[in-house]
């Protein structure tokens, strides 16, 4: 069957299907080729790579350029999946005219369909703006790692019944809004399925129960590549990290045994030109 570029479209197509749906992320060139090769609806360009790539406490500091500029490995790898570009902090909360600017520089300098930004009904006019620009954007509720210092910590967000309240009227108002989709981190699953439920625009879900219309998860984690740890809602689908400390063992111990390179590693010279050297 011939593949098509995943829209946002079929992502509410889906829900609408009841057929569950995926994204991930990536912030290189290989990793996207590699999610796309498996099928994944969505990547995620997001923020996170802040952590599990340049190795920074939280998402605070990643910069748009910095953004912008894996962005663009992303896009040189996929073809298919629905880019999400995640907008930083501080590109966005400053006003409607920054965020759009700044969202138009992932589709126009990155490659990108659309962008992700987090926070509920407080950012839902710059959300607004957004859209009204022209593209699609992506809510992120529940735990919001860009303001985790308000936050006080990553922790599990919605679990008293008015901050249950707070999270589906956030949801609701993201969606009045105009996104197109809604991510859901770390919040109770009963109440994911409540906002599921309510929302006419798909939820994707990260530590928000199997009732979300899809789910999303940071690749570093679910591959083993991020070490500094592993939150519960997490699934480790295989550990790169133990396999590349390994790949790399046996290289060291085949050059100190001289085992490597191998002759099928060498190119050849012809005896006659090496005769004639001196
Ligand atoms: O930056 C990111 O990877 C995210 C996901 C956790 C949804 O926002």
């Amino acid at each position: 069957m011939e593949r098509k570029k995943v829209t946002i479209h079929d992502l509410q197509a889906k829900k609408q299907k009841g057929e569950p749906f995926t994204m991930v992320t990536a912030y290189d060139y290989p990793t996207a080729v590699i999610v796309d090769k498996a099928g994944i609806d969505a990547i995620l360009v997001g923020d996170s790579l802040a952590m599990v790539v340049l190795g920074l406490p939280n998402t605070v500091s990643v910069t748009m350029e910095e953004m912008l500029h894996h962005c663009r490995a992303v896009a040189r790898g996929a073809q298919y999946a629905l880019l999400v570009g995640d907008m930083p902090f501080m590109s966005y909360q400053t006003g409607p005219t920054d965020a759009v600017r700044n969202a138009g520089r992932f589709l126009k300098e990155a490659g990108m369909d659309v962008v992700k930004l987090e926070g509920g009904k407080k950012m839902a006019p710059i959300a607004r703006a957004i859209v009204d620009a022209g593209i699609p954007v992506m809510g992120h509720i529940g735990l919001t790692p860009q303001t985790i210092s308000a936050l006080g910590g990553f922790k599990v967000q919605g679990k008293d019944a008015a901050a249950a309240q707070q999270v589906i009227d956030d949801a609701l108002a993201l969606e009045d809004a105009g996104c197109f989709a809604i991510v859901l981190e770390a919040i109770p699953d009963r109440l994911a399925k409540i906002i599921t439920e309510r929302l006419s625009i798909p939820t994707i879900g990260i530590g928000a129960g199997p009732h979300c219309d899809g789910q999303v998860l940071v690749t570093h984690d679910m591959v083993g590549l991020f070490d500094r740890f592993v939150p519960k809602f997490v699934k480790r689908y295989v550990n790169v990290h133990d396999q590349m400390v390994e790949a790399l063992r046996q290289f060291k111990a085949e050059v100190e045994n001289r085992t490597f390179p191998g002759p099928e590693h060498c190119f050849t010279i012809k005896d006659e030109v090496l005769e004639r050297l001196y």
